[in-house]
């Protein structure tokens, strides 16, 4: 009875095994290869987490932290092609260097998904087996504006020195990166989408770092003092680092206030949000963005095909995942 039941078994898991070995050439659970730009940066570490998590038990999942340097995930990526990975899911440092990855990829013929850093459009149609899973830029960047139009109309004092202009500072994320360019272009643009004039005292970039929007922000504070009104960012790391700097300043006590908003809805800026310090900031939504990643590299990788998953497919290449507005009023639906 006991070699019977074995011997069952032992049926069962060849057959597996088998099924398994036509979608992938691994024999086993597929192989999937991800490469995160660099692993310290608040919202990709979200992602990351949201990968694995989507890939426990289904997949042999490595990631790796590419340092934010390009040579470093280049060859990262060369080492997952030679292990023969079923597909491979790319953040990559730069976006302008997918080209070269896809051509390394199609050589070995391995399907390529990028996430959040987006390929230009030429590359993504230079071969049919390259994805791109993220968000729409643009649609953040109107929420954010949206979030400043609403409360500039209901705080009449928000226009300090009252002369009917709306008076900012732009902390932006990486030149280049396509959220931060359509979040700087888009806010404003929502802004006076809604009859408000602007002026823009001041832009640079603070790398989507917090450190480094203190910064920024103490040297815009020396040279424009209370001119400011209000302070974009194309993320809440830069959003807590203008608040911290602020804060120096005297703000966000004694009834002194100004709106910063940010993007992503990280932990620390709905502690924010719920200390009343931030207006206002965006989901990007890393929990579904990560597992849209995961889902349609595991398709591809499995031999399933990328029309199998549960997200729409657009254009047969694209996922995309949708932002939502997170003010005082619906955070804790975030926490
Ligand atoms: C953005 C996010 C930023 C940063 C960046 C990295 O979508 O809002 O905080 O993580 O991606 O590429
Ligand atoms: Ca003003």
């Amino acid at each position: 009875m006991k070699k019977v039941l074995a011997l069952a078994l032992l049926a069962v898991l060849c057959v597996t095994s088998c099924t398994r070995s036509q979608g992938n050439n691994s024999g086993g659970l597929p192989k999937i290869g991800v490469a995160i730009y660099k692993f310290d940066d608040t919202f990709m570490s979200y992602t990351r987490n949201a990968i694995e998590k989507a890939g426990k038990d289904k997949a042999r999942v490595e990631v790796v932290d590419s340092q934010n340097a390009q040579p470093i995930q280049n060859d990262q990526i060369d080492a997952f092609l030679s292990k023969q990975m079923d597909a491979i899911a790319v953040n990559p440092v730069d976006r302008t260097a997918a080209a070269a990855i896809i051509n390394n990829a199609r050589a070995k013929n391995t399907p390529l998904v990028f996430f959040n850093r987006e390929p230009l459009p030429e590359d993504m149609n230079s071969w049919d087996r390259v994805y791109y899973v993220g968000a729409k830029a643009e649609e953040s960047g109107t929420m954010q504006g949206q979030i400043v139009a609403a409360y500039w109309k209901s705080h009449p004092e928000a226009d300090k020195n009252r002369d009917g202009v709306l008076q900012y500072i732009m902390l932006k994320g990486e030149p280049g990166h396509q959220d931060a360019e359509l979040r700087t272009e888009y806010s404003v643009k929502a802004v006076q989408a809604a009859g408000i004039k602007v002026e823009r005292l001041a832009e640079d970039t603070a790398m989507w770092d917090r450190p480094r929007a203190v910064e920024k922000m103490d040297a815009f504070y020396a040279r424009f003092g209370d001119r400011i009104e209000v302070v974009f960012c194309n993320n809440d790391d830069m959003a807590l680092g203008a608040i911290e700097s602020l804060r120096k300043a005297g703000y966000f006590s004694n009834n002194k206030y100004i709106p910063v908003v940010g993007v992503d809805a990280t932990a620390p800026a709905l502690q924010a949000l719920a200390q009343g310090t931030l207006l206002g900031t965006v989901l990007n939504d890393a929990q579904n963005q990560g597992k849209a990643t995961f889902d349609l590299a595991y398709a591809l990788a499995s031999g399933a095909g990328p029309d199998s998953t549960d997200w729409p497919l657009v254009g047969g290449k694209y996922i995309w995942v949708p932002y939502q507005k997170v003010t005082k009023d619906n955070y804790t639906q975030f926490q």
